[in-house]
């Protein structure tokens, strides 16, 4: 049977002994079980592999409603005067099994929060993955502190731990380590390499909801953990966030701080504002909302793993398909997207954006992810701006830009694909529908050209 220029045996060749192996068990999608005319990829006017949408997000219930219009009939509409917040404090705190939280406006501020209640900022050096969200840089130099990157393990899409070590000066004073894409960062290491130098550990566990390291949730494993509860998270209220801990005196300074620097158990009446403070308090709505949706997260985690363990099983053997891999530490991941590389060797070179707009064809959402956002404006507009260059010294901020060289990272933004969490959600038909419209790309590569 032919499929482009290649035939089926040939395309096997291509593949690992293990694979074929794989292929004859049935492990692998059989995607050349159809009919040949199907082999014609849908970028080339052929019959996509799937037609029908994916779960669409977010998902939402009528129990919600009865709340929000009670708090909006009440009138109590902010922290002070309702119940909500508190509610979904403990119950968020509880689901994490940790000692405490406050909640927020969103996850840009539950991380500006922890950064101010661990008293970093101004002239400090922040150790931080490239490969996040555009948040973690910004909250950094939102503190006027450096955002320091350490490169990236592209085999996990995490902060490589071998790479921390080295970007440590006399300025450091925290690593903010992102689990990012809801897969676990290693924090066997981070934590050793934190007590070794005496720094505090910020999690960005925005895209972590109930993922685990060693059983324990992510976001409670250092100093400070912080969540986004924003509209496309597996918590999504629209907008929210929360700071979780288990250091009491901690925690007091991280809810005065939130609202407006009032006194809060340790955090002592000294006069009505013992510390400076801001106004980053959830509403009741928002609460209200988090409750409704925090009944649903464990069941979507459970889905989620359990299907991103299938997919990977039927396209780990596609050549030029790279599933990512987890550290021995990681108990459960969260998901937020699912990551692959793209290696355009094993695809006659065709560049990834053909890759991607071809398994989009075939009914697939997926998107290359980020980009290297050190190398965006950004950077060099806040290393010359007067908080800067007032902070830091300008042998100090010279290295800096040197430093900004980051191979692997540069490497994995070229390669990266991404689907999306809300994928995850369906059953084995649904994966088996990507598995075969990847391998359907793969067997008829030549047609990228
Ligand atoms: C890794 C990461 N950090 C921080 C944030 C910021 O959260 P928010 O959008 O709620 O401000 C996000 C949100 O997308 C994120 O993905």
């Amino acid at each position: 049977m032919i499929r482009g220029n290649l035939t089926r045996r040939e395309f096997l060749a291509t593949a690992s002994t293990g694979a074929v192996a794989a292929v004859a068990s049935g492990a692998l999608p059989v995607y050349a079980g159809k009919s040949s005319k199907s082999g014609k990829l849908a970028i080339k006017g052929g019959k996509a592999v799937r037609t029908k949408p994916f779960q669409s997000w977010p998902i939402w219930d009528k129990s919600a409603e009865k709340d929000v219009i009670a708090i909006l009939r009440s009138g109590d509409w902010f922290r002070g005067r309702g119940e909500k917040v508190i509610e979904f404090e403990k119950a968020y705190a509880e689901l994490l099994g940790a000692k405490r939280c406050v909640c927020t406006v969103n996850g840009t501020n539950s991380l500006l929060t922890a950064l101010h209640a661990l008293d970093v900022g101004v002239g400090d050096e922040v150790i931080v993955s490239p490969y996040t969200f555009i948040a973690t840089y910004n909250v950094v130099i939102g503190s006027v502190a450096l955002p320091v990157f350490a490169d990236t393990d592209p085999e996990t899409f995490q902060i490589d731990p071998d790479k921390i070590e080295e970007r440590i000066t006399e300025r450091t004073r925290a690593i903010l380590p992102v689990h990012i894409l809801g897969i676990p960062a290693n924090m066997d290491r981070i934590m050793a390499i934190a007590k070794k130098h005496n720094l505090v550990v910020i999690e960005d566990a925005c895209q972590g909801w109930l993922g685990e390291w060693r059983g324990k949730k992510l976001g409670t494993i250092g100093d400070l953990g912080c969540f986004s509860f924003q509209n496309s998270k597996h918590l999504p209220i629209g907008e929210g966030g929360a700071v979780v801990g288990n250091d009491d005196e901690l925690m007091d300074r991280v809810w005065s701080y939130h609202n407006c620097g009032r006194p809060y158990r340790s955090v002592k009446k000294t006069s009505g504002y013992p510390i400076i403070g801001t106004n980053r308090r959830m509403t009741e709505y928002q609460a209200a909302v988090g409750l409704s949706q925090i009944k649903r997260l464990e069941g979507d985690t459970q889905k989620r793993n359990e299907n991103a363990k299938y997919l990977t099983s039927k396209i780990k053997d596609i050549p030029g398909i790279v599933p990512h891999k987890l550290y021995d530490g990681v108990t459960r991941c969260a998901y937020h997207l699912y990551p692959f590389r793209y290696k355009k060797e094993q695809f006659n070179g065709a560049p990834r954006q053909k890759f991607l707009a071809a398994l989009t064809a075939e009914g697939i959402p997926c998107s290359g992810g980020y980009g290297p956002q050190y190398r965006d404006e950004l950077i060099e507009v806040a290393l010359q701006s007067k908080n800067f260059t007032r902070s830091f010294p300008k042998a100090r901020l010279n290295q800096y830009r040197k430093e900004l060289d980051l191979p692997a990272n540069d490497q994995l933004c070229k390669e990266a694909v991404w689907l999306y969490q809300n994928m995850l959600l369906g059953g084995k038909k649904d994966m088996d529908d990507i598995a075969n419209a990847i391998a359907k790309v793969a067997e008829n590569k030549d047609q990228l050209a």
